[in-house]
């Protein structure tokens, strides 16, 4: 079986992780992949810290296996939400959109393990040197917030550049995808894209559709420009703003285009004027299963991967 040093940090059986979702990943997907044996981390960005305590205590509802929740460190409200974690004792914090530096000591105290997001090997240092547990690698290739670097060239050069054991992300939805990642270096992967059609994941059915219906060349990266690129389906919206974009529009006409688009999209299902957002292997995710199966399926067929690959050496 597959099985890595993260493993053994976190106290989960496989080393798959499945990536935080901004108004997607709730406690029911979470839960349900935890309970599988992967990681599952709740989306913290844009949620209350109520509604956070809420979807942590039907985690626990689901499952007694340890699981995270993934903080977008430019919100309002992180400083609260951090707060909730501590109090509910979360095992696992993934940190996204900026530097966790100034959070890491007291999250650390709470005996909580820090996994920051990093697009650059020079960030990659900088956690580890501040203490981070693992570092998530996440190439240009993912859904959502990009950087600029692909997982193929990114990953391994940050697993080359420090200790703590590093997940890699963007672009990984097969056991195929799952094993080029453990030779890059990587001590487990972070699924985001596939999950979006799991049966447990609450995203609209429309948004599921939409997913389903991908091929290879239907994402796009919106926003280079205001300095927030993401990847997401080429629909309605990311036309318009990619012809906004190229008038030389402001950043802040800009950014007021896509205000609320992902809710709009993953809540109420508007699939053309809401923001898609999907990995480039959305043409590889043609079914909908369950969490579980989505784990095991990943596992065994990496495992199968790794077999037919000795198979090359006669
Ligand atoms: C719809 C969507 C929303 C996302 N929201 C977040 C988020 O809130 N926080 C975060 O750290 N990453 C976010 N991501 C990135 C994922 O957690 C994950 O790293 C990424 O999807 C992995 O690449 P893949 O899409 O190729 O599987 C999001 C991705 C998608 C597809």
């Amino acid at each position: 079986m597959i099985k890595t040093e993260i493993c053994d940090l976190l106290k989960i059986k496989y080393p798959i992780f499945q990536g935080a979702m901004a108004w997607i990943a709730e406690g029911n997907l979470a839960g349900h992949v935890s309970k599988a044996g992967g990681l599952g981390i709740i989306a913290g960005g844009g949620m209350p810290s109520e509604l956070l305590r809420e979807e942590i205590r039907k985690v626990r509802k689901i499952t007694d296996n340890p699981f995270a929740v993934n903080l977008m460190l430019m919100m309002d409200n992180v400083e609260k939400q951090i707060e909730v974690c501590i109090e509910e004792k979360v095992p696992v914090v993934t940190t996204g959109a900026g530097n966790p530096g100034a959070f890491i000591k007291k999250l650390k105290k709470a005996k909580i393990k820090v996994i920051p997001i990093v697009p650059s090997v020079a960030l990659a240092k900088r956690m580890e040197k501040s203490g981070a547990d693992a570092i998530i690698v996440e190439g240009v290739e993912a859904g959502g917030h990009v950087g600029e670097l692909t997982t193929m060239a990114l990953l391994p050069q940050i697993t080359a550049a420090v200790d703590i054991p590093v997940i890699g992300a963007g672009g990984i939805a097969t056991g195929k995808q799952f094993v080029a990642a453990l030779a890059l270096g990587a001590k487990g992967v972070q699924v985001g894209t596939r999950f979006l059609i799991a049966e447990e994941c609450t995203v609209h059915e429309n948004y599921k559709k939409a997913i389903l219906k991908a091929k290879d060349r239907s994402t796009v990266v919106t926003g280079r420009k205001t300095g927030h690129p993401v990847r997401i389906i080429n629909n309605k919206l990311a036309k318009e703003f990619i012809k906004l974009e190229e008038s030389g529009a402001s950043n802040e006409e800009l950014e007021k285009m896509g205000a609320g688009r992902l809710r709009a999209a993953a809540k109420d299902g508007d699939i053309n004027f809401g923001s898609v957002m999907s990995g480039q292997v959305a043409a590889m995710v043609n079914k909908e299963e369950t969490c579980e199966d989505i784990i095991l399926d990943l596992i065994n067929s990496a495992e199968n991967e790794l077999n037919n690959l000795k198979n090359l050496y006669l």
